[in-house]
């Protein structure tokens, strides 16, 4: 092939490839156009593989021609991107353009739970009286939970907690085997009072454990609010005092309460605590079974180090769950645990 041939055919395949280039309308065609024309198998490269064939002295005009072609093309290119480039961006900018005026979608805004929100409440009502918070661990060790509470080992009372014991190979703080999920927030009384001097007044909210199964009362899992208070001349007028003022706190101020005989180990005397409720069909006081509680058994107190010649309390532990159903008329305790947010949203 003569040079002059293959200079007139590069012209030609200059005017293609510019008018290729020109017609790109996005940056894929145009990388389509530069290979088709620059590539290995394309027009360009059967040029280039002319060289051989051509007279040396020619050589050099066909090489020159190359360069100019090559010059051409690549500026065209370049320039040819950045238009598509900058037409891209535009269009990426108005395709995500986010319009700062439209009202966002309502998210309903979050609250606590009922279980928290009654949990708080009871302990607001000890606070008011000037009590401190206190709290203790989940995983609790057997001696806290039942020989602190002068429950002993082969006691029936420790069968009666359905406590769920963790047998894992873990030990508790005195290197004893037995740790349980805690059936009842009662530790947390020989926690604290092992630590502190009296006087001690203290509400324990918390969560609670038992082998239990699911029913519309039952929970295995639940939350009591444990009180305790232990301090010299301390007497049954101040657990009746500070258990109608939270009574009334929680269910109305007309509410009265009333002290029948009951049976704990770690109290002496014992007394389940009702709350007047309306009246009966026949026109006696309705009562309802709020908690349980008791003067502090000195036996606790002594196994706690506190001096019982000395100091004496009263202790109780409320169902938070049964409290918050007694409050809103709640027939199945299962409403408060499924987490459906309807339910929820009531209060
Ligand atoms: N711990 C008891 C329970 O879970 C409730 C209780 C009763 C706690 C009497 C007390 C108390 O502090 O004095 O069944």
């Amino acid at each position: 092939m003569s040079a002059s041939t293959a200079v007139a055919d590069l012209e030609d395949l200059q005017a293609r490839a510019v008018a290729a280039i020109d017609g790109a309308t996005t940056l894929d065609e145009l990388d389509e156009v530069r290979v088709a024309f620059t590539g290995r198998k394309s027009e360009l490269a059967d040029v280039q593989k002319t060289m051989g064939s051509i007279a040396p002295e020619d050589r050099k005009v066909l090489g020159k021609a190359l360069n100019a072609f090559k010059t051409e093309v690549e500026g065209a290119l370049d320039q040819r991107r950045a238009v598509l480039e900058a037409a891209a961006l535009e269009a990426r900018l108005v395709d995500e353009r986010i319009d700062l005026t439209v009202p966002p979608a309502a998210v309903p805004p979050g609250r606590p739970h009922l279980i928290t929100q009654t949990e708080q409440a009871m302990v607001d009502t000890f606070v008011a009286l000037g009590w401190r918070v206190a709290d203790g661990p989940e995983v609790e060790s057997a001696a806290y939970c039942f020989d602190a509470m002068n429950i002993p080992p082969d006691h029936p009372a420790r069968q009666d907690m359905d406590t769920i014991y963790l047998q894992d190979g873990r030990t508790d703080e005195f290197g004893l085997p037995e740790v349980v999920l805690r059936p009842h927030t009662s530790p947390v009384q020989a926690r604290v009072m092992r630590t502190q001097e009296p006087p001690i007044a203290i509400v324990i909210p918390g969560r609670t454990y038992r082998n239990d199964t699911v029913d519309a009362t039952h929970s295995p899992v639940f939350t009591q609010v444990e009180g305790l208070v232990v301090g010299e001349g301390i007497t049954m007028a101040h657990l009746h005092g500070s258990l109608l003022a939270f009574a009334r706190a929680m269910f109305g101020e007309d509410r009265e309460i009333r002290l029948r005989p009951s049976k704990f180990e770690f109290t002496e005397p014992s007394a389940e605590v009702d709350v007047s409720w309306g009246t009966n069909p026949d026109g006696t006081t309705r009562w309802l079974e709020i908690l349980g509680s008791g003067m502090v058994d000195p036996v606790v107190l002594s196994w706690c180090g506190v001096d019982p010649d000395r100091f004496t309390g009263f202790a109780f532990g409320i169902g938070v769950e049964r409290v918050a159903m007694l409050r809103h008329d709640l027939h199945d305790i299962r409403d408060l645990y499924e987490g459906d947010a309807r339910f929820s949203a009531v209060f």
